[in-house]
């Protein structure tokens, strides 16, 4: 039925009835069985400890179970984890990585007292591009300090040839893995990677701690730093040894990430499922296509990412700004990319073409792991809609004053 209708009307940029009078959001957490978690949250609101106890122990052990990894370090952030990371490796140099990801991954290197120097990603995958990341670490003023790269929208990196690249410069490689707690790479999960790997359980993310950052190494002395670091710095006896931050996590966040993990093979599964469903609906459609994932590989979808290419006949922002008028949330993940932001322009220049094309191209529709099939189904459709209406939503954008290339 809800084909039908949706088959028979105009796209809503052309004055048809938007597909989501109510709206759509990008991204909701979730956290069902709320009693559970609620009685959780009130034993620890009992117990007297607040932050960074027996919760925040219990899921450092359960994730290193789940990982495979020697030490988990619970941290309050993504960011905070990624800079104290980078602080005990000693990145106080330049630090190659990709711009084509969230800008704290390049916050987390200045915090480090490191300077980005941003290298390419490939066009397919959307991570890190091994032969860039190459030219860069042999360009610039200086040798680089450390190697970063991100396992962007899920989509696990190419761990071998990066760790090969890194290894031959000298340099850590740190995983910002943001999105990836559930991804898999060569059969193994993502956490293992690199010199350290760093997640975030903030609210977009699959597993969801409401804030939080969890450092997964097999490196017993980085790990010991991170641990201090998130601490001031200090040891015990408040002779703190350096400059360290209060990047502690709290219990009441260890204990909903601890609720949210219990249900992390669920929720990846349905993922897959909603992401099945969307790509099975627009199959036929051409110049539409997902990041590509080394075959036996798992993406955790922390988004669905759609890349634009000239054949379907709208750019990015053009179907943003339609699927808006359908009350559908889009996000346009990662436009603009970080060097092109005010905070880093000022940076030395290398050329990005690959991120430049793609931070144009891509556009993440709206997904979450409660999400319905018939909500996913009607996103397909209208996808499908505009699309099939594109010069005439382009018109009508370009009527109306708004462009979008
Ligand atoms: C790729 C990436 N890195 C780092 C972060 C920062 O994570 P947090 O908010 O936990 O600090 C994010 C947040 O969305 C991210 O997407």
């Amino acid at each position: 039925m809800t084909n039908i209708v949706l088959d028979t009307r105009q796209p809503a940029a052309l004055g048809g009835a938007p597909a989501f009078g109510e709206g759509l959001p990008l991204v909701r957490p979730t956290l069902e069985d709320r009693p559970e978690l609620v009685a959780c949250i009130s034993a620890v609101l009992d117990s007297g400890v607040l932050t960074n106890g027996p919760m925040v122990r219990e899921l450092e052990s359960r994730v290193a179970e789940r990982l495979g990894v020697d030490h988990v370090v619970a941290v309050a952030s993504c960011t905070s984890g990624l800079a104290l990371t980078l602080q005990a490796l000693e990145a106080t140099g330049p630090v190659v990585m990709p711009s084509f990801t969230f800008a704290a991954s390049a916050h987390a290197v200045v915090w480090a007292r490191g300077t980005p120097r941003f290298a390419d990603i490939r066009a397919d995958s959307l991570t890190l591009d091994p032969a860039d990341a190459t030219a860069a670490l042999g360009e610039g003023d200086g040798p680089a300090t450390a190697m970063t790269a991100t396992h962007v929208y899920g989509t696990p990196c190419r761990a071998a040839e990066l760790q090969a690249v890194a290894d031959r410069a000298g340099v850590p490689l740190v995983y910002d893995a943001a999105h990836g707690l559930g991804s898999m790479h060569q059969g193994r999960a993502v956490g293992g990677f690199g010199t350290a790997e760093v997640f975030s359980l903030s609210p977009t993310k699959v597993v969801v701690g409401g804030e939080g950052g969890l450092v997964t190494t097999n490196n017993a002395d980085l790990a010991t730093a991170v641990r201090l670091g998130r601490d001031y710095g200090n040891p015990g006896n408040y002779d703190c040894v350096f400059p360290g931050l209060n990047a502690r996590m709290s219990e009441l966040h260890a204990a909903t990430a601890l609720h949210s993990l219990s249900r992390l093979d669920e929720h990846l599964l349905r993922r897959h499922e909603l992401v099945s469903l969307f790509w099975d609906e627009l199959a036929d459609l051409p110049g539409l296509r997902g990041p590509t994932l080394e075959a036996g590989d798992v993406s955790t979808y922390k988004d669905l990412t759609v890349v634009l290419e000239d054949a379907c006949g709208l750019s990015a922002l053009e179907l943003a700004r339609a699927l808006g008028a359908e009350g559908i949330d889009s996000r346009r993940y990662y436009s603009p990319p970080i060097h092109r932001q005010q905070a880093y322009r000022q940076l030395e220049r290398r050329q990005l073409p690959i991120t430049e094309a793609m931070a144009d191209r891509v556009l993440s529709p709206p997904l979450w792991s409660h999400m319905s099939d018939v909500q996913m189904r009607r996103v397909a459709l209208a996808v499908r809609q505009i699309l099939s209406h594109a010069p005439a939503v382009r018109a009508a954008f370009r009527a109306s004053g708004g462009g979008g290339s």
